[in-house]
């Protein structure tokens, strides 16, 4: 799960790669390095941290012709130096950045340390350059040799590579793990996603699966593994990638909780015009036709489909949620006519990417929501729902969250043609703004109480279980504090062990059919000594609650009030001195499985 940039001919190279590499630190932030090619010398920096302790490492100068780069997510082998990208082979013939993962390659590595080479560190992405360079040995032609490689291989990778005796062309390689090209006026870019290229060129090619790539100074040619020339194909990207601003925000993640209220109005505007909902007749009827929804997602967009699994369950619809990387080895179809809908903010996602092959291999109809156009799973899912939320930088997803469970509210009341949900959006657009004027510092503070607890516990039943788990995933991602999401009615069937003197329960009574069960679950747990912070809606509260809402209707919780636990996570995270928008140990985007 890393991000990878590469480039030829361009001015300013080094800086140019640099600056590709912090657009793609959501893909992996642990280790960085690049190698930057003049005079007929590969120069290789890597550190390991940030990609500022790589800046640090490298000169002033910046002539130089070629380079590959890489931000690291460690899969194999901890975060140093050694394990850094780029890798060279054993010989130091090949020079090469990877993103994604080799299945097979202490197969491959026991085959090539019997042949007598060795490596230096602990990488997959090492075996493969060692693979490449032990196939040049027999095929003068380097397509060939990357070719047999690639067969060899088992798994992910894209690939950007370097011969250290052809110091004038880069080639690129892919198979399940994106890869971009930007064709330039007299020099060429390559990257993981369009974000570092198309502030220079949108002339954009995506390479396929099983395609290779040989990029010189003037030149893309596209060849496919039989090395047969293929022809370019021109894509068009949003120039909303290039928006990575933080506006005067001190971070993303607060920036982006601020946005959500406009994010909603965005989403009405886009899929509700003059009194008619917009979306795509032709996924409407194949919604229709289908007697069975499967919902796949992970993390929050895996939240978010919990509710809309709901919304179709309330519209007749029989739904049921999966996790992908669980679905992906037990799929199952219920249903005569089942569709698909997956859920990814990233729209990169490797686990749903593996699922969509073998919805795809079943016939079965796919939808994503997704607020990345022409991600892979925009291009490869039959219809897809646009969220339009805007860049989201920060690694915990918030207006995305809220986004997802927007456009399915709106879909799902598309299906009944019941405009009655514009009215209850707007007041949900009224409370956003009212919690972030009014309701903050309440927030603050009960930030600054627990901020040292060693457990916090969501308690919920209904729709408030479901946002319970998306509050408490954002609590954990960002301030290691551990968390779990209790569904109201399973307290006392274990997790109620766990509840002592001090023990901080944070509750929401917002859901009128679960309220009154609720308030008994609070009962039981302030017998425990538990510390109680309630967030109730007005006629639904009690003396005594931390915070108090106006009214909405019960089904749009997430959106309503999920500002509340998403302020609550920055200001611990805040408060505990982390970074608030890159929590250790993630990224943005999984392109991993
Ligand atoms: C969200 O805060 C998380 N970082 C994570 O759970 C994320 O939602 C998950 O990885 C799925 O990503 P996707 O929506 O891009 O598919």
């Amino acid at each position: 799960m890393c991000g990878i940039v590469g480039g030829i001919g361009k001015e300013h190279l080094k800086d140019v790669l640099i600056g590709g590499l912090k657009d793609l630190d959501y893909r992996g932030y642990d280790s960085a390095g690049i190698a930057l090619v003049n005079e007929s010398k590969i120069n290789l920096y890597r550190a390991v941290g940030t990609i500022s302790h790589l800046e640090e490492k490298l000169p002033q100068e910046d002539d130089y012709f070629m380079g590959i780069a890489h931000t690291r997510w460690a899969t194999h082998g901890v975060p140093s130096v050694k394990n850094c990208h780029p890798v060279a082979s054993y010989n130091k013939k090949v020079y090469l950045v990877h993103n994604g993962v080799i299945e097979n390659y202490l197969e491959l590595k026991s085959s090539l340390l019997k042949s007598g080479y060795s490596f230096r560190g602990d990488t997959d992405s090492e075996v493969v350059a060692t693979l490449i360079e032990k196939y040049s040995k027999s095929y003068k032609n380097r397509l060939k040799a990357i070719t047999k490689a690639m067969n060899a291989l088992v798994g992910s990778f894209a690939l950007i590579i370097i011969f250290e005796d052809d110091l004038n062309t880069l080639y690129t390689a892919k198979r399940s793990s994106p890869m971009i090209l930007g064709e330039g006026d007299g020099f060429n870019l390559i990257a993981s996603d369009a974000v570092p290229i198309i502030k220079y060129t949108d002339k954009l090619i995506e390479l396929n699966d099983d395609q290779l790539a040989v990029v010189k100074k003037d030149s893309i040619n596209i060849y496919d593994m039989d090395l047969d020339e293929v022809s370019k194909i021109y894509t068009h990207k949003d120039p909303e990638l290039l928006q990575k601003d933080l506006n005067g925000y001190p971070h993303f993640m607060l920036k982006e909780i601020e946005e959500i209220e406009s994010v909603v109005r965005k989403l009405m505007l886009t899929y509700y015009q003059e009194g008619s909902f917009t979306f795509d007749e032709e996924m409407i009827k194949a919604i229709k036709r289908a007697d069975h929804i499967i919902f796949i997602a992970c993390g929050t967009s895996y939240h978010a489909s919990l509710v809309g699994a709901r919304y179709f369950r309330h519209v007749g619809k029989e739904a049921s949620v999966y996790i992908a990387s669980e679905w992906a080895f037990y799929p199952v179809f219920p249903g005569r006519r089942p569709l698909v809908i997956m859920l990814s903010q990233s729209g990169e996602t490797a686990d749903l990417i593996h699922c969509l092959k073998t919805v795809t291999e079943n016939d079965v109809r796919s939808i994503v929501v997704t607020n990345t156009k022409g991600s892979t799973l925009e291009r490869g899912c039959d219809f897809s729902i646009l969220l339009n939320a805007g860049l989201e930088v920060s690694v915990a997803s918030t207006k995305a969250y809220v986004a997802q469970v927007t456009a399915l509210a709106l879909l799902t009341n598309t299906l009944q043609n019941r405009r009655k949900i514009v009215k209850d959006l707007d007041k949900c657009c009224q409370i956003i703004s009212y919690i972030r004027n009014n309701v903050k510092e309440r927030i603050e503070e009960m930030a600054n109480e627990l901020k040292d607890k060693k457990d916090v516990f969501f308690l919920g039943r209904g729709y408030d279980y479901d946002f319970s788990l998306e509050a408490s995933l954002k609590l954990k991602e960002i301030s290691y504090i551990h968390s779990e999401a209790i569904a109201g009615g399973e307290l006392k069937h274990g997790p109620i062990a766990l509840i002592e003197k001090g023990t901080p329960v944070i509750v929401f009574v917002t859901d009128d059919v679960t309220a009154s069960s609720m308030r008994g679950n609070i009962q039981e747990v302030k017998a425990r000594g538990a510390d109680v912070y309630v967030i109730s809606t007005k006629s639904l509260s009690q003396e005594g609650d931390f915070i108090v809402i106006e009214d909405y209707d019960r089904y749009l919780s997430s959106v309503a009030i999920s500002s509340i636990a998403f302020y609550f996570a920055y200001y611990v995270s805040l408060f505990k001195g982390l970074n608030v928008d890159k929590p250790r140990n993630l990224a943005k985007a999984v392109t991993v499985e």
